[in-house]
């Protein structure tokens, strides 16, 4: 049967789930994968992936760009899952990524990023992970497969491995950076979003996840959150290991299997066993399996896997250095966390509210092994993960989104137009000695001016009436106490 590609693309939100009979597809249609999930995801119709969110968006144009000279009404929304950020979004997030940046400096991190646009080949990970089937990748004009970046962690591998050498080790590095996942939309989950990483390169003791976790636990305290609202589950990658390892389960099918069990408590647990059967755990392994993958106590998790082990041990001392930081209050074992991410290879942690009302608020682990997979020496390294939507939501729920107004230290105004010249240099002679300055640029009523600076929330009002400037003087009226003086321009501070 011939089908033409079009008729697939009338219904490819379908497609979008249905990943495992999409590959089947394109062998009967021969059509190139790459291409196809391009033209797939330009194309999806996105409503009904959106029903549980109010948000607008335009889902994008189908057709072809409108000819150059054409005149077309936009629609001028965001693309559906993006943002603007008008002056009031932006105050937040600046106050948000100020936050971020503030506590990776009190812990010692140096800021890198790396660019949005990256080869596809860094997300493509046998393990058949979700964000996999979500990213945004397309061919450039030079033909080469690109992709907008999901997340920072293969781009900063990258760079470790370009540094080599010249890197003294240990690295601690942080990043704020926008990422783009073609994600089924929730509350706190977007198209776009921009996270706060935070990664140790060269250190392999459990000092540096209780370090890393650390740092999460600052940042929520100096937000105003405590360890009532938001805790930590805890595990290990290993956990699953040495359970695997018990039947001689091939190091191949790791990644694999963290990625099924990722999946828990997101698709029925019958589900869960038939992908595991698929990858050819035995029924006894799977078993033993979700066993010890419900486990909740350290102490219980000892007593299967023998004290003995490293995960069993990794947990145990990251448990008492939690202590030793004060942060015990905040973290509890989990074992049924593995996450989503093939590169994990020891603990492994997120960042959940207790209410249980969002998604994960971050995420992280250790990530031994991830160098080699691109061709370069492995290193010890481990991270995390933090979005900027998810934390809004929480702050929101608690009622202490702070409302960030905007400052400006004076607004300076002629009271003529004449003497426009000079409330321009008295706004330069200002911002010389670092003030910040709104400068009326319209020779307005002082009633317009006085809203202006209610709006602005200017400290102090500058103006120039002619008069007073005949004699070198200038108005100024303090906007807090309304005291209202003269001053020669010469005295102005
Ligand atoms: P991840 O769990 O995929 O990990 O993402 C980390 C965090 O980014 C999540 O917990 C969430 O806060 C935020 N996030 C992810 N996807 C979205 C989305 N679609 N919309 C809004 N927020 C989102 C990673 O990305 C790892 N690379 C983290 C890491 C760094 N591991 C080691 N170093």
């Amino acid at each position: 049967m011939v089908v033409h590609p079009s008729i697939l693309i009338l219904r490819p939100t379908r497609l979008f789930f249905l990943k495992p009979s999409l590959s089947l597809l394109n062998r009967t249609l021969s059509i190139n994968p790459q291409r196809f999930s391009v033209r797939c995801n330009s194309s999806i119709t996105t409503e009904s992936l959106n029903s549980d969110t109010n948000e607008t968006g335009r889902s994008g144009s189908r057709s072809a760009p409108p000819a150059a000279g054409t005149q077309q009404k936009i629609d001028v929304n965001p693309p559906r899952g993006t943002r603007d950020f008008p002056p009031d979004e932006m105050r937040l997030r600046t106050w948000l990524f100020n936050n971020f940046r503030e506590v990776s400096r009190m812990y010692g991190f140096e800021e890198v990023d790396f660019p949005v646009l990256e080869s596809e080949a860094l997300y493509i990970r046998k393990a058949g992970e979700e964000i996999r089937d979500q990213l945004y990748c397309f061919e450039d004009r030079g033909n080469r497969r690109v992709a907008l970046r999901p997340e920072l962690t293969p781009s900063l591998a990258r760079l470790v491995i370009q540094k080599g050498k010249s890197l003294s080790l240990p690295v601690k590095w942080f990043a704020v950076g926008q990422c783009w996942r073609y994600e089924r939309m929730t509350r706190g989950r977007r198209r776009e979003h921009y996270q706060w990483n935070m990664d140790i390169i060269g250190v392999a003791d459990i000092f540096a996840e209780a370090e890393l976790i650390s740092s999460v636990v600052t940042f929520f305290k100096q937000i105003g959150i405590t360890a009532s609202d938001v805790g930590f589950k805890i595990s290990s990658r290993k956990v699953l290991q040495e359970v695997l390892n018990c039947y001689s389960i091939s190091e191949a099918l790791f990644g694999k299997v963290c990625i099924i069990i990722d999946k828990m408590g997101k698709i029925p647990i019958e589900e869960i066993k038939k992908e595991l059967a698929l990858v050819q755990l035995p029924g006894e392994a799977i078993e033993e399996l979700l066993q010890v993958l419900s486990m909740k106590c350290l102490t219980e998790l000892e007593e299967k896997l023998g004290a003995a082990g490293e995960a069993v041990s990794d947990l145990k001392q990251l448990f008492s250095l939690a202590d030793k930081y004060g942060f015990s209050e905040w973290i509890q074992f989990d074992a049924s966390v593995v996450r989503g991410l093939a590169y994990y290879t020891g603990i492994v942690f997120e960042g959940f509210d207790r209410e249980g009302k969002l998604r994960a608020i971050c995420g992280g682990g250790r990530y031994d092994q991830l160098l080699s997979t691109f061709g370069g020496d492995d290193i010890p390294a481990c991270g995390f993960g933090f979005g900027d939507a998810v934390i809004v939501e929480l702050l929101k729920e608690k009622g202490i989104l702070p409302e960030i107004s905007p400052h400006v230290e004076n607004i300076v105004c002629s009271l003529d137009r004449d003497l426009q010249g000079v409330a321009a240099a008295i706004a330069t002679r200002l911002r010389g000695r670092g003030q910040s300055v709104d400068l009326v640029l319209e020779n307005k009523p002082l009633k317009w001016v006085f809203k202006r600076a209610k709006r602005v929330n200017a400290a102090r009002l500058v103006f120039v009436g002619a008069d007073e400037w005949q004699k070198g003087m200038v108005g100024v009226k303090n906007l807090s106490t309304g005291e209202q003086y003269e001053i020669n321009v010469d005295e102005l501070e």
